[in-house]
């Protein structure tokens, strides 16, 4: 069974959703594991309800990026993780974890990637941009974590009418809506295929979409 580690920085909606399309089958994966930097984050009170492992590894703990790395991959190693799932979680990933779990990580951005994202676009930022830029579409987009912010390669997108929200929280609310949908259908694809990365692009076979 494929197992995944999640990691998270707050409420873990996210996280939340994927555990429940795991348990209704949907996703053939089990979590082993919950990482957070955020000893506060909400996601851990679901792990712990939920009986999975919680490790909280807070980078200002580390020396270097690098250590704080070494730390993460010696938890995944202990749990036997295939895959990285980063559900709002707001940390870089060190280089040395990428490289160990290269096309391996996956990460959801509240917006149709590459616009609205890079260093610095993260939660009501990604959203108030958004709206003040007079778009008529936002959306999700999952992609594979490369070493840059926002830029690997995309599994999945799924654009959002957003020309009736009034305000930034009202694009965040639907575009979360459209996250708990788009997230598990993408994990899905990553568990069932192994999906073949040329340059920037995601090929995923016999994947009618
Ligand atoms: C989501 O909007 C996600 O797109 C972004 O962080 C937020 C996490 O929300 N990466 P939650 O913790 O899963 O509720």
């Amino acid at each position: 069974m494929t197992k995944l580690a999640v990691f998270a920085s707050g409420r873990g909606s996210n996280f939340q959703t994927i555990y429940k399309k795991i348990q209704d089958g949907y996703i053939s994966a089990e979590i082993n594991l919950l990482v957070t930097d955020n000893e506060q984050a909400g996601a851990i009170s679901f792990a712990n309800e939920n009986k999975i492992s919680v490790a909280t590894i807070n980078p200002k703990d580390f020396p270097t990026p690098q250590a704080f790395g070494k730390a993460i991959l010696n938890r995944l190693g202990s749990h036997q993780i295939d895959y990285v799932v980063l559900a709002g979680y707001l940390k870089k990933i060190p280089e040395n974890v990428v490289g160990k779990y290269h096309n391996r990580i996956v990460n959801i951005h509240p917006a149709l990637l590459p616009a609205f994202g890079g260093k610095g676009m993260y939660g009501m930022r990604v959203h108030r941009a958004v709206f003040n830029s007079g778009a008529k579409l936002s959306g999700v987009t999952v992609h594979l974590v490369n070493n840059e912010y926002d830029a690997g390669p995309i599994v999945l997108q799924k654009a959002v009418e957003i020309d009736d929200c009034n305000s930034p929280e009202e694009i965040a609310n639907k575009v979360l809506s459209f996250e708990h949908i788009v997230f598990p259908e993408a994990i899905k694809l990553l568990v069932d295929n192994k999906p073949q990365v040329i340059g920037n692009r995601v090929i995923i076979r016999n994947y009618g979409r």
